[in-house]
């Protein structure tokens, strides 16, 4: 039995020229034992033909909140569905699900939901890449909605760039991990750092680092959407997990004071957060003037060290709690976090090439090599951060029931 055996899953297709690749993501999750309900939007029907769906689908094509004899068909799919993935999504379609606009059966149905939603966008590279795309893929990112990211290759009209839609298996793959994990996590309480810190320098300045907090929001986000009891300690204002316990802090002794009394109530703990290594020894609680330096002076900032408190949580670390760190490097990847995952007593650290392409600090993806305490080597190759987010609670998750 594969585990979408008699699942109930609705697809929504919306108008886009990868329409056409929805049926093969239909007839594959109808072939796995699922029962799949087609809701093609007005946009959608310019592209493939509601027949083709009712035939391989397990229901009727819905196109409209109006066709069925019962007023609220949206609800009824919203409510039965163990899981909804939208495919195509065009850029028109995450827009109006991101702000909650109800005006036709697919986005009715999103938002009269409580299942698990993957969205799989499909446009061209420009609309893609546009930020008001992407703020709104961040917003149904920060609701746990997973998003399969599109792939590069030859799109409509001839043009190529990334864009394209995930191919059917990736997107079959993607429902299977949902609808498997989707609840892993529940009854375990999951303390997640994220961002950069900040140290003062006076009143006005600060020193700090490129990231961005998005992995970290992205390792809280699904640690919540598995069912974990989240506590967020974030330097940056990013769309938080519903029902997480945010606290907020700047500096890295702020974090310090955060995470050092509650470390230990928590079952899992992974620290995201790019903690500074130094920080000005003398605060200034004042905004510095230039004319303080004489003509063309500066001032000299003397660096001190900052306490390393994942060190502590390491010696601290309680009987079956399982405990993350990050490696940031540019050199010698694998070597530094193998040293570090030793030196800092961790279960499992995320060794994060900050230097490569498209990696690390402020993108949206991110390639990692995942390296546990029992030897465990796992690469996962450039994807979005929510997938290696998913990754590494995977990995969390492997080791826990393997000391169990
Ligand atoms: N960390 C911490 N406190 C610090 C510095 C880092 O808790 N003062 C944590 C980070 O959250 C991360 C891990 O330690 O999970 C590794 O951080 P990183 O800056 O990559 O390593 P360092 O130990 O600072 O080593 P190096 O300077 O050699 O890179």
């Amino acid at each position: 039995m594969t585990m979408l055996q008699g699942r109930r899953i609705v697809l929504g297709v919306t108008g886009g020229i990868a329409a056409y690749k929805a049926i093969e993501v239909c007839r594959r999750l109808v072939d796995a034992g699922a029962h799949v309900s087609p809701i093609l939007t007005e946009g959608a029907m310019h592209f493939v033909g509601a027949t083709t769906f009712s035939a391989l689908a397990s229901e009727p094509v819905q196109t409209s909140l109006w066709d069925e004899e019962s007023p609220i068909p949206h609800t009824r799919l919203g409510q039965q569905a163990d899981l909804i993935v939208v495919a195509p999504a065009t850029a028109r379609s995450i827009a109006a699900y991101a702000h909650g606009l109800s005006d036709d059966l697919l986005t009715a149905t999103l938002i009269a939901t409580r299942a698990p939603v993957i969205v799989c966008p499909a446009m061209h590279t420009e609309m893609w890449e546009h930020p008001a795309v992407q703020a709104n893929l961040e917003i149904l990112r920060g609701r746990g909605v997973i998003i399969v990211p599109p792939a590069e290759g030859r799109l409509a009209g001839g043009d190529v760039g990334t864009g394209r839609l995930a191919e059917p298996a990736d997107i079959l793959a993607a429902v299977e991990h949902s609808l498997a994990s989707s609840q892993d996590l529940t009854g375990l309480r999951v303390l997640v750092t994220a961002g950069g810190t900040r140290e003062a320098i006076d009143s006005v300045r600060v020193i700090t680092n490129r990231s961005s907090g998005k992995q970290g929001h992205a390792v809280a986000e699904e640690a919540a959407y598995r069912g974990a009891e989240v506590t967020l300690v974030t330097t940056v204002d990013r769309p938080t997990p519903a029902g997480a316990t945010v606290i907020r802090v700047s500096s890295a002794a702020e974090m310090q004071d955060a995470v050092m009394p509650i470390a230990a109530e928590h079952d899992i703990v992974v620290m995201a957060a790019a903690v500074a290594d130094f920080r000005p020894a003398v605060v200034v609680d004042r905004k510095l003037k230039k004319d303080e330096f004489g003509q063309g002076g500066t001032p000299q900032i003397v660096l001190e060290p900052t306490h390393d408190f994942l060190v502590d949580l390491g010696l601290a670390k309680p009987a079956g709690q399982t405990l993350v760190g990050f490696a940031a490097e540019t050199d010698d990847v694998i070597d530094n976090a193998r040293a570090k995952l030793v030196r800092k007593r961790l279960d499992l650290i995320v060794a994060n090439d900050v230097g490569a392409a498209r990696c690390g600090f402020e993108h949206d993806t991110n390639a990692v090599v995942l390296l546990g305490a029992d030897g465990m080597h796992h690469n996962v190759p450039l994807t979005d951060k929510r997938i290696i987010a998913r990754a590494i609670l995977d990995a969390v998750m492997a080791l826990r029931t393997s000391t169990d």
